[in-house]
């Protein structure tokens, strides 16, 4: 697996050098401003914040192995801030153009439990820590939800609500967080018609403006597998950018070959090898992630 990434990794670099691609600004990690109290919605914040925002104990996460955004330095950081470059470049940079919809970002991956929520939940802080960028985490894995539970947060309505008209606006279920740029949209509760749902009129209209009202916005959807679900393949649709992450040593080429065949051929696809471990020279293993471009 180290190889086909290192091949990949190789290749991206080579088509970087051909072409002329332009990479955002260097990202700024600076601690994101912590929210203390409910603010008011301002223009670049979201459709809505009269709602009671959620409160991520970032300590807790930085515990359980995400990346730090309370100003320790962690490996972790080090590596997301790599993949994030990446996708922001796809998103904002000179290719942007030549990508439908190119900040919005789909997680997804093979099979179940190769770190879906834990990259996009990692992703969407790690944007957060931008400056001049808000990201809305988007929980679109209806059928097995868990960015509320991964983030330590209470159950909420969601998309689901939205979409079946529980809720008449999405900003109902669009909830601000303590991290200023981060608002989080939760699954909600769970549909029989979930494919449907996904696949509705409503659901596109509301993923289109999402990928065009606020240009500064990145939005990731954490989406359930590719193999043997129908829901990511739907979501790939609208989606401009796909991050597929892959379980090292466990997920097979195959597997992998026939999730991106699964993908919509016109978006950027990117991979992260997650729960890779290395070895340091005391020995001590630490996980690693890569990310290597497809396309564009
Ligand atoms: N790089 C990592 N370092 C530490 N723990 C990790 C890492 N990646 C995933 N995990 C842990 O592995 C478990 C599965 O990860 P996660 O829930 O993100 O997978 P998933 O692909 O979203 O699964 P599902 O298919 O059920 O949605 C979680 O307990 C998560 O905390
Ligand atoms: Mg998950």
């Amino acid at each position: 697996m180290r190889n086909t990434i290192e091949k990949a990794l190789q290749k991206q670099k080579e088509k970087e050098s051909k072409s002329k691609f332009i990479e955002p600004k260097a990202p700024n990690d600076a601690a994101p401003v912590l929210r203390q109290e409910p603010v008011l919605t301002t223009p670049s914040a979201t459709l809505s914040s009269s709602l009671e925002p959620f409160n991520i104990d970032l300590q807790r996460l930085s515990e359980n192995g995400h990346i730090a955004l309370l100003g320790e330095r962690k490996q972790i950081n080090e590596e997301y801030r790599e993949i994030k470059r990446k996708l922001l470049a796809n998103a904002f940079g000179a290719l942007a153009k030549t990508i439908n919809n190119p900040n919005i970002i789909m997680v997804t991956s093979s099979r179940p439990s190769e770190g879906k929520t834990f990259t996009a939940t990692n992703l969407a802080l790690s944007i957060a820590s931008e400056q001049d960028k808000t990201v809305l985490l988007v929980d679109a894995d209806v059928l097995k939800p868990n960015v509320l539970n991964t983030l330590g947060l209470e159950r909420r309505k969601g998309l689901m609500e939205y979409l079946t008209g529980d809720v008449s606006d999405i900003s109902e279920v669009l909830y601000p967080t303590n991290i200023d740029k981060l608002k989080i949209i939760p699954a909600g509760k769970s549909h029989h018609l979930s494919t449907e749902m996904l696949a509705s009129h409503k659901m596109h209209e509301t993923v289109d403006e999402f990928a065009n009202r606020y240009p500064d916005r990145v939005v990731i959807f954490d989406t359930p597998p590719l193999i043997g679900i129908n829901e990511s393949a739907i979501l790939a649709n609208f989606a401009g950018q796909a991050v597929v992450v892959v379980e090292e040593g466990k997920a097979k080429i195959s597997d992998i070959k026939m999730s991106v065949e699964r993908l919509n051929p016109e978006m950027a696809i990117g991979f992260v090898v997650n729960k890779s471990v290395h070895h340091d020279t005391d020995g001590s293993g630490y996980y690693g992630y890569y990310y290597a471009e497809r396309k564009v």
